[in-house]
Order: C-alpha cells, then sequence, then structure tokens
C-alpha cells in the first residue's frame, strides 16, 4: 500500500507531514510520487494567504480521476485550510469525492480516521474546534537525514490583526523541555546534525509550563549536547526577543548567526493597526543590540504591503525601514484579507494594483541590498554545512552558513552531512559560490 503527500505552507507543515508519514509507515504503507500508485492521497494545507486556498480546490479537482483508476483510493484533506470554521462542509459540497477533513489538532488520529473513512457514505469530517493536550511520542520520517524539525510550541497567543494562524493553530502550548531533549539526544546518535525549533513564537516558549523555563534557557541545554552541529529556530517576534537571548545567543557554539525578526511593516501607524508591539524605532534599536552582541549575525525578516488603510507615506516608511536594517533576505507578502481576522473588516482596503506596484518596489529594493550584502562576502571564509547536491548543478555540493546563505562548491560527495570551511569567491543575490579550503 502506498501513499502519497502534497504540503503547502510552512516548516510546521512540513514537520506535520512527517509525523503522518511517520504514521502511515507504522502501519505498513509506503511513500509513493506515482499518483496513479497511491492507495493514500494526502493534500497537507495552508491558509495563511488565501492564494493557497484556491490552489487546493484546483489540485482536488486534478486527483478526481485517479479514483477512477483506482477505486479504493482515499483522498484526504487536513492542515490549516481544513481546521477553518465550515471548511470541511465545504469541502464535501465542492469536492464530494474527498474521503477525509481533518484538521491540525487531532493529526495523530489519521490512521483510524482512515479506516472509518473507508466505509463512510459520504465525507468524513473530523475537525476539532481546539486544541487538546499535546500527544508526544509519535513517529516522524524524516524528509532530511541531516536537518531535523523538532517543535518546541503549538500555537500562538498574539493575534496579529492579518493573521489566521491564532484561529487554526490554537493557544500557545508548550512541550516540557525533558521531552524536547530527550528528542534532540536520539537526534543526534541518529546523525542528525542540524536542528530546527519550530514554534509559532518561540520566544514565548515555557510560559505556560508549571516549572519555570524560558526559550534561553532551552537553546542553553541544547547547545550542550554533543553530536549536534547546528541549531536554528523559527519564528521569534521582535517584542519578546529579550537581551538575555540575545546573549545566550552569542555565548552558545551550536546556536546559529542567523535571526529572523519579522517586521511587517515600516510605518508605526500600520505597525499598532496590526497589533505587533513595537514600533519601527524599537525595532531598529533591537537589531543594533543583535549586531552589536553578534556582529557577523544575518538578519532576515517578513513584510507584508498593502496592509488596509496603507498610505503612500506609510509605504514609504517601510522601504525607509528596509534601507536602514538592511536585512540578508526579506520574505515579502501581499497582505491577503483572510475571513475571521480583523484586519480583514478593517476599512480602505489597498486596491491590488497598488499592492502590486508596492510589491515590487519592495521587491526591488530588498534585491539590491541582498546583493550588495552577499558581495560583500567575497573573500570571506565561511564555515558550511554540506547538505548535498547543488538543485541547480547536481554535479556540485550545495550547503549553507551559520548564517544561513546558500553556498555552492566543488567537492566529492562524501563531503555532504559535515562542516567545510569554504572561501567565498563569487556571490549573487540569492547564493554564493566558493572554493573549499578545508574540513
Ligand atoms: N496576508 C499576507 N501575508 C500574511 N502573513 C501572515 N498573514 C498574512 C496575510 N493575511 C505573512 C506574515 C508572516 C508570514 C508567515 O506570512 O508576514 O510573518
Ligand atoms: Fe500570526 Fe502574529 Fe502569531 Fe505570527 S505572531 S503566527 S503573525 S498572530
Amino acid at each position: 500500500m502506498f501513499y502519497h503527500i502534497e504540503i503547502w505552507g510552512c516548516q510546521m507543515n512540513e514537520h506535520d507531514a512527517e509525523i503522518l508519514s511517520g504514521m502511515l509507515e507504522q502501519i505498513g504503507y509506503r511513500k509513493t510520487e506515482v499518483l496513479s500508485q497511491a492507495d493514500v492521497i494526502i493534500l497537507y494545507t495552508c491558509c495563511v494567504r488565501e492564494k493557497a486556498e484556491h490552489k487546493v480546490f484546483a489540485r482536488l479537482g486534478q486527483l478526481k480521476k485517479y479514483k477512477t483508476t483506482n477505486p479504493n483510493l482515499l483522498i484526504a484533506v487536513g492542515g490549516c485550510m481544513a481546521q477553518q470554521p465550515e471548511m470541511g462542509e465545504d469541502i464535501r459540497v465542492r469536492a464530494p469525492y474527498v474521503d477525509l477533513v481533518f484538521g491540525t489538532h487531532n493529526i495523530h488520529r489519521l490512521p483510524q480516521l482512515l479506516e472509518e473513512a473507508k466505509d463512510a457514505e459520504v465525507t468524513l469530517i473530523e475537525v476539532w474546534d481546539r486544541e487538546r493536550e499535546i500527544v508526544e511520542n509519535l513517529p516522524a520520517s524524516r524528509m532530511n537525514k541531516l536537518k531535523a524539525y523538532v517543535t518546541i510550541m503549538y500555537g500562538c497567543n498574539n493575534f496579529c490583526s492579518y493573521c489566521i494562524v491564532p484561529y487554526v493553530r490554537g493557544r500557545e502550548r508548550s512541550r516540557e523541555p525533558e521531552e524536547i531533549i530527550k528528542e534532540l539526544k536520539e537526534l543526534a546518535s541518529n546523525g542528525f546534525k542540524e536542528i530546527m525549533f519550530l514554534g509559532q513564537n518561540v520566544n514565548s516558549y515555557g510560559k505556560d509550563l508549571a516549572r519555570p523555563v524560558d526559550f534561553a534557557d532551552l537553546l542553553l541545554q541544547a547547545d550542550a549536547i554533543p553530536g549536534l552541529e547546528r541549531i536554528r529556530y523559527m519564528t521569534s517576534h521582535p517584542r519578546d526577543f529579550t537581551e538575555k537571548l540575545i546573549n545566550t545567543i552569542a555565548g552558545s557554539q551550536k546556536i546559529c548567526e542567523h535571526f529572523h525578526l519579522p517586521i511587517q511593516a515600516g510605518s508605526n501607524r500600520i505597525l499598532k493597526l496590526m497589533r505587533r508591539g513595537y514600533t519601527k524605532e524599537s525595532y531598529l534599536e533591537l537589531i543594533a543590540k543583535v549586531r552589536e552582541a553578534v556582529p557577523q549575525a544575518t538578519l532576515t525578516t517578513d513584510i507584508i504591503v498593502g496592509f488596509p488603510g496603507e498610505t503612500d507615506e506609510d509605504f514609504a516608511d517601510t522601504l525607509e525601514v528596509i534601507t536602514k536594517a538592511r536585512f540578508d533576505q526579506a520574505y515579502t507578502f501581499i497582505y491577503s484579507p483572510r475571513k475571521g481576522t480583523p484586519a480583514a473588516e478593517m476599512p480602505d482596503q489597498v486596491p491590488q494594483e497598488v499592492k502590486k506596484e508596492r510589491f515590487q518596489k519592495l521587491l526591488d529594493l530588498q534585491n539590491r541590498i541582498s546583493w550588495e550584502l552577499n558581495q560583500q562576502m567575497l573573500g570571506k571564509i565561511e564555515e558550511v554545512l554540506v547538505e548535498g547536491t547543488s538543485k541547480t548543478d547536481p554535479a556540485k555540493l550545495s550547503g549553507r552558513t551559520r548564517g544561513n546563505k546558500i553556498v555552492v562548491v566543488d567537492g566529492p560527495e562524501e563531503l555532504i552531512g559535515h562542516v567545510i570551511k569554504v572561501k567565498i569567491e563569487e556571490a549573487q543575490t540569492w547564493s554564493l559560490q566558493g572554493k573549499i579550503i578545508g574540513e
């Protein structure tokens, strides 16, 4: 029996999909990329922006035909889109050939749900309206053999006014540090070199636990685990990024000098409407502190253009902050109204053409800055963890610096999984090339 899984959205979804895969493999399924071979097809979905939802319905339309060649095929839709109120019913009406809809809080139930769906007359919908206890010790079939995702907390309590995540991922719940450390030790003994801590807002880690522990404490414990080379984390909230955390990272061995701090907008008026809890001034102060404590830090961010009421002046503030902050990379998004969030109801929604124009301007500016910063890497010696062969040129190797920049080098495949020293010799907007100078 074979399963096929398609994933939209963030690392959290990618990791959920690893757990879905792990559970299916435990009950005897094997993974396939050949759709006509699959007995179960799962679409694991995102709803942060509206476009992703359209894509899911379009994809379902394409998948329908596989049911005629394989009448036993089960099609399931899970994840954030499925978790939204009434979405299950919507899918049942628009795509009645879907067998199962499940949400974000009950992924551990997939094996039972598939069994139940086999006998159901209509689409089986099981979406829990709220989070329950964290389920530990679920198997994971990891996509990468070097880098592992480790969820440290679920959910988000921030309710930024544009964001649907708190509605589909529930309130913040932290895993017990002992559970996390146990998982890290297992990963280290299985040869994993890099850990990515996952959480919607990792800085809030531990606030809800009975025994006090914070994110910096957790990082320190992880830093001491032998065998691991690198520790990363995603995502931080600039409002909660403490000095203790900066100093912990600065003094650590393995925590990478990459700071992803989503700014979202540069205008204080818009930041307030977004309910972000910081100003452009306090944000710039924060990154100045980061750079002072960790001079080699790379900085990346997320930015939304076209939030309701964003004027030309507000947008000019965003460009100004981008110019001042000089991010290595920015993930830029056009604002997408999400049903149920306060921003979707706000007046003065920005017309699509204006959003697109601003988006392009932002991209042009950021690409120039990324290119300039990468040029400054020329001649530098960087530690690169070799992750595999290069996607664009399979004859070469590809890896990342501690700052998370992609580096392509010539070298033997035996180096995969090793940290090497590379002299940077060429630089583009998105990647670097270099020469190996040692291990
Ligand atoms: N529209 C556009 N972008 C959004 N993001 C979150 N919600 C929306 C939305 N409604 C962006 C934010 C966040 C990233 C993961 O997605 O920038 O940091
Ligand atoms: Fe959404 Fe804000 Fe939570 Fe990030 S911090 S997931 S943007 S509500």
